[in-house]
């Protein structure tokens, strides 16, 4: 074609000579793009990205990949609200703002905001529990899985790793099998008066979205109807080479921009374009509640919190723990700003301390009187009040206040050490919320709810005595310490843990307790369940799979696995005694041992057992 009626053409469709002049490359292959990809061109000569054209080949040479990069052009355009022009326009004014060091928060005075803060097993506790057990048939979940998990590097999707090795089960399993025990629990409370299914909508990305599948379709849904689960997929972002946020090529194809995942926040605009919202507000529903991959004990908190929710008419309640001052995860904070504006909202560690500071604060941030900071420490875990949310998301389409964090490779803050991209982070919704939004907070105790594996065994070994190690290791451990916790409040006499060192992490060693869901979903749950004068010796094991189970007057030294269907009620007791099964460490670098046990350096050798499966309906004892 020649260049002539290319820059004529081009001027019909509104790209002006100057314009077109800065693309040579591009002006001689236009022929190559559809009407709407000239449209994109023109978005992208006009935002400052003529670069991206100036290796192009001549027409006839990689005319295939100059189409396809037009094809990621179009996906990147439609997958960001706004379109790419609105994703370079923010990314200019994110960098300038970084660039000159100002805090987001600027402007805004900190205090401590209103919220629950839950003792477990109290009454309190209990009303709650029953609450939100009532309240769980209204609920859709959502669980956020499309992070790569750089921090703990492991090969797999993380869903798919043993949330404890003692039963094997994988944190999607345990997360089903709770959303199904609340189902089935909420429906008999509420004598039937419940929705049908709790709808399961689980974010991915492309680094996690065809294994979640497999993972689910291999193991027929871990018993949950595929039509209650829905997956979506969040696209990546453009990245950026530089403060005047020109678009970064892709290293390995120069024919393709580099892309980064966008953060979490993707799941609120994602939501809101699938249309389910709305379809879950038509069939009555009243909460969604949105969760992160790898904490096992997430389902511990959930129906108490989800009582304080339903309580306290919380249209957002974010689950927190007691925090230590300067511990690196946010504090939730209420800012109020000089011009009237206030919100309740996830504070970075990084950020509160200099904010508390800047506000009259002179030691920033510190402990009081309790031994921890006035501040919930976020574990980033939301209900949100479905009705509200609608009218949020009408009004942003579900689009979140980004970021942007680039490496600078110097104090000149000119150039980045490598690319970088906006980023949204899913505890940031508050941000645009009025006013009037009730929005608290419910604290527990993080034994009982929050032990995410997040960090790899080096990483975890280096993290200062006395903080939380978030590692493979401590998040089978605090499983176990936490069930150990449970039964001893319900009068079980649970023998005291021994500390051991595994992959260089100091971590206390509790008799290996486990349970399905469907067992015990409350603290009442388990009341019921034990009985008598039980206990339970540190070297012991033991793994209840049935529903209707009941341990009375058992005396375990050793390993006992009681697998029993529904129909079947179980009564276990007398002294139960064997080798058991042992911990054994494993060496980290020993590549000859599967990766899932590597990470946690420890493996159980199954040595000797009681093990009973009750498959026929019927009354049972076992007591030997
Ligand atoms: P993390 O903070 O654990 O991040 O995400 P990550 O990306 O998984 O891990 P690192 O930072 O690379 O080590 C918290 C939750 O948010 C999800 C994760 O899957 C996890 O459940 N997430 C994160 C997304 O769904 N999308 C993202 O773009 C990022």
């Amino acid at each position: 074609m020649a260049l002539d009626s290319t820059t004529e053409k081009l001027s019909k469709l509104g790209i002006d000579g100057d314009l077109a002049a800065s693309a040579p490359n591009l002006q001689k292959n236009i022929h190559l793009l559809s009407p709407q990809q000239i449209e994109l061109a023109k978005i992208l000569l006009e935002t400052g990205q003529s670069h991206l054209f100036q290796h192009w080949a001549e027409p006839g040479v990689d005319d295939e990949e100059k189409k396809a990069f037009f094809e990621q052009v179009t996906r990147l355009n439609s997958s960001y609200p706004g379109g790419l022009a609105s994703y370079i326009k923010t990314a200019k004014e994110l960098l300038a703002d970084s660039k000159a060091g100002r805090n987001p928060f600027d402007g805004f005075t900190p205090s401590v905001p209103k919220g629950e803060v839950l003792t477990f097993g109290d009454d309190n506790f209990i009303n709650f529990e029953d609450a939100g057990i009532r309240e769980a048939h209204k609920a859709a979940f959502v669980l956020v899985a499309g992070g790569l998990g750089e921090r703990l590097g492991y090969n797999g999707i993380k869903v798919a790793l043993p949330r404890e090795t003692t039963t094997g089960t994988c944190f999607l399993q345990h997360y089903i099998e709770s959303i199904l025990a609340l189902q089935d629990a909420s429906c008999k409370l509420t004598q039937g008066k419940c929705q049908a299914k709790i709808p399961f909508v689980i974010m991915t990305s492309d680094d996690t979205h065809s294994r979640t599948l497999q993972l689910l379709e291999a193991n027929s849904y871990f018993g949950m109807e595929p039509t209650q689960v829905k997956l979506l997929k969040q696209e990546k972002v453009a990245c950026l080479n530089d403060n005047d946020a020109r678009l970064a090529l892709d290293p390995h194809n120069k024919y393709r921009i580099q892309t980064k995942p966008h953060g979490h926040g993707d799941v609120h605009s994602l939501l809101y374009s699938s249309g389910l919202l709305n379809s879950w507000h038509d069939a009555g529903f009243r909460w969604v509640l949105f969760f992160q991959d790898t904490n096992g004990l997430l389902f511990n908190a959930i129906p108490a919190a989800l009582g304080v929710s339903a309580a306290k008419q919380y249209h957002v309640n974010s689950l927190a723990v007691p925090r230590k001052a300067k511990e690196a995860i946010g504090g939730i904070t209420r800012l109020t700003h000089a011009d009237g504006r206030t919100m309740v909202i996830n504070v970075e560690y990084n950020q509160l301390d200099p904010l508390l500071r800047a506000t009259g604060h002179a030691d920033g941030d510190v402990n009081c009187e309790t031994g921890y900071s006035p501040f919930p420490g976020n574990i980033n875990q939301l209900i949100l009040e479905l009705g509200p949310y609608i009218e949020e998301l009408t009004k942003t389409g579900g689009s979140i206040k980004e970021f942007v964090n680039p490496k600078y490779k110097d104090a000149s803050k000119t150039s980045f050490k490598s690319s970088t991209r906006l980023e949204c982070m899913m505890q940031d919704y508050p941000q645009t919320l009025p006013p009037t939004a009730r929005v608290g907070f419910t604290v527990m105790d993080a034994w009982l709810a929050y032990a995410p594996v997040k960090n790899n065994p080096e990483d975890a070994a280096k993290v200062p005595k006395g903080n939380p190690y978030h590692s493979a290791t401590s998040g089978e451990m605090a499983i176990y310490r936490a069930n150990s916790l449970i039964l001893r409040k319900a009068g079980v006499k649970v023998a005291d843990p021994v500390v051991q060192v595994f992959n260089g992490q100091e971590v206390e060693v509790w008799p290996c307790i486990a349970w399905k869901p469907k067992w015990a979903l409350t603290f009442a749950n388990v009341k019921k369940k034990v009985g008598g004068s039980c206990c339970i010796s540190q070297r012991s094991t033991m793994v209840i799979k049935g529903r209707n189970v009941f341990v009375e007057d058992l005396s375990l030294d050793g390993a006992l696995l009681i697998d029993a269907i529904d129909h079947a009620e179980v009564r276990i007791g007398g002294s139960i005694q064997n080798k058991g099964w042992t911990i054994e460490n494993v060496d980290y670098k020993d590549t000859s041992v599967p990766e899932e046990l590597r990470i946690r350096g420890f493996r159980i050798n199954k040595i000797e057992q009681l093990e009973k499966n009750y498959s026929e309906p019927g009354k049972f004892s076992l007591k030997p």
